[in-house]
Parts: C-alpha cells; sequence; structure tokens
C-alpha cells in the first residue's frame, strides 16, 4: 500500500520504542553529544518516542502532550554545531540498524531526518 506511512510500515509504536532505546545509549556514549544530554535520560527518551511517532506520521503524541513541537526553538539552549548534526544522524543510522530495520526503510527515516538535524544548527563552535 502506497499510502502506509512510515511510522506504520517501521513497525509502529514497539518500533520506535526499540528505536530510541538504541539511540539513546548511543548518544550518551558519543564524544560530542554525551556532554550536551542530561545525567538522567529516561525523560528524553520518553519525549523522543513520543516525537518520533509523531513525525513519522503516527499518533500525534508529543502535541497532545507538550503542545506544539517547536523543535528548532526547543534545541536553542544547546549548541547545536553541524559537526553535533551529523554525529546526531550517525547514532540514529547505528540505533536503526541495531533496532533491525530493513536498510531501504532506515535509509528513508534517515532522509526524513536529516533535513530538521541540519535546520537545528545554531553555532559553529
Ligand atoms: C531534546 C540535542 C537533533 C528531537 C534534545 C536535547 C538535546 C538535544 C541536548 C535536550 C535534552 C534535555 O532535555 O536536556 C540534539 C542534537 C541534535 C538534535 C545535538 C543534532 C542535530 C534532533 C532531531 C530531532 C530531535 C533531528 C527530531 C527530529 C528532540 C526531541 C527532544 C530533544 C523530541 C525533546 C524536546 C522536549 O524537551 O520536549 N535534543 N538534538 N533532536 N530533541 Fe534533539
Amino acid at each position: 500500500n502506497r499510502n502506509i506511512s512510515l511510522y506504520d510500515a517501521l513497525g509502529g509504536e514497539a518500533a520506535i520504542r526499540s528505536i530510541v532505546e538504541c539511540f539513546y545509549p548511543k548518544v550518551q556514549n558519543h564524544p560530542l553529544l554525551g556532554p550536551i544530554f542530561p545525567e538522567d535520560i529516561n525523560p528524553v527518551m520518553e519525549k523522543q518516542f513520543l516525537f518520533l511517532t509523531q513525525f513519522f506520521g503516527g499518533p500525534h503524541l508529543y502535541s497532545e502532550q507538550h503542545g506544539h513541537p517547536m523543535m528548532r526553538a526547543r534545541h536553542l539552549p544547546f549548541p547545536i554545531t553541524p559537526e553535533r548534526a551529523e554525529a546526531w544522524l550517525s547514532c540514529m543510522r547505528e540505533a536503526l540498524k541495531e533496532a533491525g530495520i530493513d536498510s531501504e526503510l532506515a535509509a528513508f527515516a534517515l532522509e526524513r531526518l536529516s533535513g530538521p538535524a541540519h535546520h537545528f544548527v545554531n553555532t559553529t563552535e
């Protein structure tokens, strides 16, 4: 079906949970990313689960709980360099693989995340 959402194609709620659970340990271990994230990553993981669900075309869970995403604005307190955007995307690439997402689908999901990741860059240092 051509009209299936990316959310459904990925595998719905269980898949998004799994991607998020694979992703944050990589973020926390990354030398450029770990230091800008809080020690207690659980609230971030929960918000990311809500957001990616919505971003990939599933139920609008993030907006229901947290209002308008305004994701670039929400990232302004953190120094997001071009290198950090690439690092984020590379952790996500690994997480999609680890979560067992089909490689073509993973490439498509990464493509969708690449625009926002680069758009969130707010400093060069
Ligand atoms: C929150 C970093 C890209 C989605 C955060 C936080 C940091 C961060 C430091 C805040 C953690 C805290 O609460 O203290 C980054 C970096 C990125 C990036 C370095 C590189 C470009 C993205 C992308 C998405 C995303 C591409 C999704 C398309 C989120 C969400 C939150 C968040 C949903 C939680 C927002 C909230 O507080 O409600 N990010 N992020 N981020 N990020 Fe990112």
